[in-house]
């Protein structure tokens, strides 16, 4: 069974990695799916911006991705999320592995059923994030010796602007640590599709009004670009070790 990857920004190809590129249609639109093999195993992956990086946060065809990998027979997804810290010991450059999100999205779809004559799906999202491949990713950043943060509650903004300070005041209030644009419905609808999920995060800077200077999406990119050797490798590690017989509640 082939494992997916959502890459997120500064991740949208994956060196080493020779992939045959598909157009895998859904009802929800085309997507690019680009499979081949990594770690030893099928992977199957997709870039959330579009082959070209063009897609802003709120024009992702999230349904269609997730749709796409669930076609494919994709039993677990690891995502990347570039995020910005609210906690203060989450410094650029860490990592964390969010086990709760706060959802601030504002126009987004809600579900693989809307629009479609399918009965309403109340899942159940106590915890969202698989819990095994949160592990997995955790275990492997130890080892490589990387600061990963677990237990992180993930705040998704609708973007693609930043947020204001007193936003992030009000998202540190309700309990957030990090805040990024494209975390939500993505974990959602893998959750739907019955496909385990999971997201590496990058803290790429301080939130708005933290480190007392604006933020530029430069400096997103500009971390990104020192992580992602990293990134990589930690990702191909994960994977390789993912056991599809593992017994786990997200996919029931
Ligand atoms: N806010 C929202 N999304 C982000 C940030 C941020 O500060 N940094 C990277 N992605």
């Amino acid at each position: 069974m082939p494992v997916g990857i959502i890459g997120g920004t500064g991740f949208s190809e994956i060196p080493g990695f020779e992939p045959e590129r598909q157009e895998v249609t859904t009802c929800f639109g085309a997507v690019p799916v680009f499979r081949g093999n990594l770690g030893g195993k099928e992977a199957l992956f997709v870039p959330r911006h579009g082959a070209d990086r063009r897609l802003a946060p709120h024009q992702i065809p999230y349904q269609a991705n997730i749709t796409a990998l669930q076609s494919l027979d994709c039993t677990h997804i690891l995502a990347t999320n570039a995020v910005g810290a609210i906690r203060e010991d989450i410094e650029p450059g860490h990592l964390v592995v969010p086990d709760q999100f706060l959802d601030f999205t504002t126009r987004r779809p809600l579900s693989l059923a809307e629009g479609l004559d399918e009965e309403i799906p109340h899942i159940d999202v106590t915890n969202p994030y698989c819990d095994y491949l949160r592990r997995l990713i955790a275990e492997q950043a130890w080892e490589m010796g990387l600061v990963i943060h677990q237990d992180v509650v993930y705040v998704c903004t609708e973007g693609p602007r930043f947020e204001t300070p007193a936003e992030i005041s009000m998202f540190a209030q309700l309990g957030g640590d990090v805040v990024g644009m494209t975390g939500v419905p993505e974990v959602v609808l893998a959750r739907e599709a019955g496909i385990c999920y999971a997201s590496v995060g990058v803290a790429t800077n301080y939130a708005a009004g933290l480190a007392g200077e604006a933020l530029s999406a430069d400096e997103v990119y500009e971390l990104m670009d020192e992580v992602r050797p990293s990134l990589f490798e930690l990702l191909r590690e994960a994977l390789s070790r993912i056991d599809p017989d593992t017994a786990c509640s997200c996919r029931q």
